[in-house]
């Protein structure tokens, strides 16, 4: 099918996680104006469906995870439709650090510019040995404007985001992994997605309170005091405490049986 006939961005469900694939392969799943909208008109669809538990952004084919910005629809554009475009990105890409359920990107290929945005805004990052990731900006004469310049140093201290933001280099999967910007490292022999859903599966069966309950107070933590954080924390344990399926994970435990989480 021509890229111009079908969707940018593409939704599948896997039980209860979420697949969101950038489907632009040829121009190496870059970011249109209409890929971001297309973004974010899915992530108003799976605000409103409860039944999602993890959502998995992907990018199809093997060379890239998302190569950034559209540089050839952004050739063409205006200072203004530009500074449109970065309002974009907060708008319709701000779910995936903010939605009821963790997001995680798995990264297949090349994650450069606003594609390495896209992942750091994702709550987890799995990448397979070929990938390569970096922030290719200023030597574009920009910044980073999809968060990146806000986001790496929270996630991997100031000094080493400088270092890539300033020299723009290409960082492999194994020293990402070494300093924490990745999570999972997949060999190219195994399937990146499979591995993945594989790593995720606890958090797709688990219990539910418990697990949307450790995700707001994780990512609390960014904008709250530790005082402030360890309030926080405490009101979610209260939202855990009265729930049956604490009770229910209780009584497996004595029972020497796997517990079946029932989301109440
Ligand atoms: N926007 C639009 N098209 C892009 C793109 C982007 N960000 N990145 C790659 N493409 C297109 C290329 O123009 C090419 O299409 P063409 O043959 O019609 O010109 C196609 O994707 C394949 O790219 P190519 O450069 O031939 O592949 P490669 O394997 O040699 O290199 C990259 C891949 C991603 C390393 C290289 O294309 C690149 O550096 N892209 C720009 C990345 C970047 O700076 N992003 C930050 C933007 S702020």
């Amino acid at each position: 099918m021509s890229e111009a006939a079908r969707e940018p961005v593409r939704l599948e469900r896997r039980g209860t996680v979420a697949l969101v694939t950038l489907d632009r392969p040829e121009r190496m799943n870059a970011l249109s104006r209409a890929a971001v909208e297309s973004i974010g008109r899915i992530g108003r669809e799976l605000s409103k469906d409860p039944s999602v538990r993890a959502c998995v952004l992907t990018g199809a084919g093997d060379k890239a995870f998302c190569a950034g910005a559209d540089l050839k629809e952004r050739q063409g554009m205006t200072r203004e439709q530009v500074q449109e475009m970065l309002a974009l990105y907060r708008s319709e890409l701000g779910w995936l650090a903010s939605s009821d359920f963790p997001t995680i990107a798995a990264i297949n290929g090349v994650a450069l510019g606003g594609g390495l945005e896209l992942a750091l805004t994702c709550d987890l990052r799995a990448a397979t040995e070929t990938a390569l990731l970096g922030l290719p900006e200023t030597g574009l004469a920009i910044i980073p404007g999809a968060g990146g310049t806000q986001r790496l140093p929270r996630l991997i201290g100031e000094a080493r985001a400088l270092d890539l933001i300033l020299t723009g280099r290409r960082v492999a999967p194994q020293e990402a992994l070494s300093f924490g910007l990745i999570n999972l490292l997949v060999p190219s022999s195994e399937d990146l997605l499979e591995k993945t859903l594989t790593w995720l599966s606890p958090i797709a069966n688990g219990a539910p309170i418990a697990q949307r309950a450790a995700l707001r107070a994780v990512r609390a933590t960014s904008s709250l005091t530790l005082e402030q954080g360890l309030a926080f924390e405490l009101e979610q344990y209260e939202l855990c405490l009265h729930s049956a399926d604490r009770e229910e994970a209780l009584a497996a435990f004595a029972e020497k049986r796997k517990p079946k989480f029932s989301g109440r």
